[in-house]
């Protein structure tokens, strides 16, 4: 099994031709454990409004630069029926940490979907306090996706100002699990402070927490933040992470080396990063998952968590056509049916770990 000095030194090899039997490896994991398979989780991203103040986010309620909207409930299910035409399985609603998002308004929405299409929900919508995750849960939410961004407690305490008395990101994990959701969480890459040593505890904790989604993607500068205009320190020379791709599929391969069952999703972000290949070599690293936008276009442009992201100015449909192609491509097969995760190698459930 890898260990930290094996992670550490992959995490800081250049080399091409040594790089590529990581990638080999990763992608023979994931073949062996999660199949041929790439399944499709419909993403929309129903509202940007945002309580939090996180210093890498486009949305953070620092920035009043942008417009502001909320998704109604039948913009939502439209969304969801426009999810089952296009053959996906799971809807995720994503969110900034809007409170205008209620408690009851989200579990009528969550309802609503699972009684109209069955499809597998996913909630991305933060921190939110345990009565909302009850209610959701017994509304019907299949999932929860809360990434821990970094496990460098002193630098996500410099990014990410907390809200008194809430409990961290790893309890809220742990009380997701309880509660019986699948959780998803991950972490950025690339972050201005962020060290090789600091990423490879990231992916210890991967294989510590058993999570069912690990999402990694680049961190990327949105100039309307604190972090984005550069006023954030970097780690010395030679120890800074690189938020690039080739760093960010190493963390993918990393990933399924450490969690060979998980559903790890090749991202938006790292697809904005190289438009015409980033997301197949991502699949080809070690992820099984990607999140085609579901999102009506005019509210797409101003979920802008960070600039560029990709496929801003598509439609749900051409999405809808594009990605499976791209798909069977590079020898892979479109998932079919919710593609939750299957279980093939024993662990401590996280529940027990966190909970
Ligand atoms: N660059 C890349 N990813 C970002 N996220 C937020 N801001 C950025 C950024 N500037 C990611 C965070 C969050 C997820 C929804 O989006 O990791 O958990
Ligand atoms: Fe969006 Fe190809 S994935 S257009």
């Amino acid at each position: 099994m890898i260990d930290r000095d094996g992670i550490l030194a992959w995490l800081r090899e250049t080399d091409p031709t040594r790089l590529s039997r990581l990638y080999r490896r990763a992608d023979a994991v994931r073949r062996e454990h999660v199949g041929n398979e790439v399944h499709l989780r419909g993403l929309v991203e129903v509202s940007n409004h945002c309580v939090r103040r996180c210093a890498y986010c486009g949305i953070a309620a620092t920035n009043d630069g942008i417009e502001r909207y909320r998704m109604t409930e039948e913009e939502v299910l439209a969304c969801a029926r426009q999810a089952v035409e296009l053959g996906y399985g799971t809807l995720v609603l994503q969110a900034g940490e809007d409170y205008g998002l209620t408690r009851e308004g989200v579990s009528s929405m969550v309802r609503a979907i699972k009684r109209e299409t069955g499809l597998a929900v996913t909630l991305s919508l933060g921190e939110r306090p345990e009565e909302d995750l009850v209610a959701w849960r017994e509304a019907g939410a299949d999932r929860y996706l809360l990434r821990f961004e970094t496990s460098d407690a002193a630098l996500y305490q410099a990014i990410h100002p907390a809200m008194p008395g809430r409990p961290d990101r790893f309890a809220i994990l742990g009380r997701l699990a309880v509660l019986g959701y699948e959780v998803g969480s991950g972490v950025l890459v690339g972050i201005p402070g962020q060290t090789w040593e600091s990423l490879a505890n990231d992916l210890l904790v991967f294989r510590q927490l058993d999570l069912e989604m690990i999402g990694v993607g680049p961190y990327i500068p949105h100039p309307a933040t604190p972090l984005g205009s550069g006023r954030f320190p970097v780690a010395p020379e030679g120890e800074q992470v690189l938020a690039d791709e080739e760093t960010t599929t190493k963390v993918v391969a990393l990933t399924r080396l450490v969690r060979p069952d998980a559903n790890i999703p090749s991202t938006t972000a790292l697809a904005t990063l190289d438009p015409s290949w980033g997301r197949e070599r991502g699949l080809l690293r070690g992820a099984n998952v990607v999140m085609p936008n579901l999102t009506p276009p005019a509210y797409r442009q101003l979920y802008e968590i960070y600039p560029g992201k990709a496929c801003v100015n598509e439609t749900a449909e051409a999405c809808g056509s594009c990605l499976p192609n791209r798909i069977r491509m590079i020898g892979r097969v479109p998932g079919k049916g919710p593609g939750g995760r299957r279980r093939t190698v024993a662990s401590g459930a996280l529940s027990s770990v966190l909970g």
